[in-house]
């Protein structure tokens, strides 16, 4: 499959994060056209897994620090987690929350928090996908004892049949491209990604904003910037970082303290907080990269 063609329109993963990339994609892939066949793609910070399922790299290596991310991905790759497994849960565990209410999005990420018995502490997959496509804002937070503490979106209809069918359509189309390549998933720190870059790889680095989205799995620092930025100028792979540029408040200080070297690319997202039009802000998006 040429990883740079598109067959379909960008679609969005089964997971849902904080600083999901599915936007990004676009433009990520026209930066990368031509350069991604024949290498491996390595993502340190995959969360969603948005952007590589919809590049489809034949090689990937697919990294977090949040196990329950990868264990969800290695079990749709090994079909532990399936469309018609995904489709048997959402449903029968919707139609209880749709009986029972809120009392049991709580039960079933108890559930969840009780049993992290998986790879690397990782819970159960099925119940990550039922917290995470019905909790608040679709977000992915953990407390200091690493359980999953987002609360209900507060609506106990939300495993509608469109809906979980839509989910179900989504871990297939995953699951068609994870298995159409040789994909990798492991749950480690961006250090040890680095360090298995070679020169014919490609890296694509999504990490946390500093100061954003503090939680068990997922804290980061102006260290661990510096740490990354170290690590890139040292690896013989090229690179492609996310990251933003400014707001209208203000301008990210590690674009002039660790990234003024390279060739940075900008583009304006708009992005609403509440429903009023003017709440509308922008957020003016950057690519870092080395590739010239
Ligand atoms: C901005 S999100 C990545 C989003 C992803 N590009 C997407 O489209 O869904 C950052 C990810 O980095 C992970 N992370 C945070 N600290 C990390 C670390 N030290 N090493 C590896 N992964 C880390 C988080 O768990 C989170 O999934």
């Amino acid at each position: 499959m040429s990883p740079n063609s598109r067959d379909a329109a960008t679609f969005a993963p089964p997971i849902k994060c904080q600083g999901i990339k599915t936007r990004l994609t676009d433009w990520i892939r026209s930066l990368t056209a031509g350069l991604v066949e024949g290498r491996r793609w390595i993502e340190p910070f995959a969360g969603s897994c948005a952007v590589s399922l919809n590049l489809r790299p034949e090689r990937a290596l697919m990294c977090d620090s949040n196990p329950h991310l990868m264990h969800f991905y290695r079990s749709v790759q090994d079909g532990s987690v399936s469309p018609e497994s995904v489709r048997w849960h959402l449903e029968a565990e919707g139609r209880r929350l749709l009986d029972k209410g809120e009392a049991h999005y709580y039960r079933i990420r108890e559930r969840f928090n009780g049993s992290l018995s998986g790879p690397d502490g990782a819970g159960d997959p099925h119940d990550f996908l039922f917290l995470n496509r019905a909790c608040f804002n679709g977000l992915i937070r953990f407390n200091r004892r690493g359980g999953f503490n987002v609360p209900f979106c507060r609506n106990p209809a939300r495993y509608a049949p469109a809906y979980v069918t839509r989910i179900v359509n989504q871990v297939e189309r995953a699951r068609d491209v994870i298995r159409a390549g040789d994909w990798e998933f492991r749950c480690q720190r961006f250090e040890q990604s680095l360090a298995e870059a070679g020169a014919d790889d490609l890296l694509y680095c999504d990490p946390p904003y500093a100061g954003r989205h503090t939680d068990y799995f997922n804290c980061w620092t102006d260290a661990d910037e510096a740490t990354l930025a170290a690590g890139l100028a040292r690896s013989r792979a090229p690179f492609i970082l996310s990251t933003w540029h400014h707001n209208v408040h203000r301008h990210n200080p590690a674009l002039e303290d660790q990234w003024s070297g390279y060739r940075i690319l900008t583009r304006k997202h708009f992005y609403h907080v509440g429903a009023r039009e003017r709440n509308r802000h922008a957020m003016v998006e950057a690519l870092v990269t080395s590739l010239v």
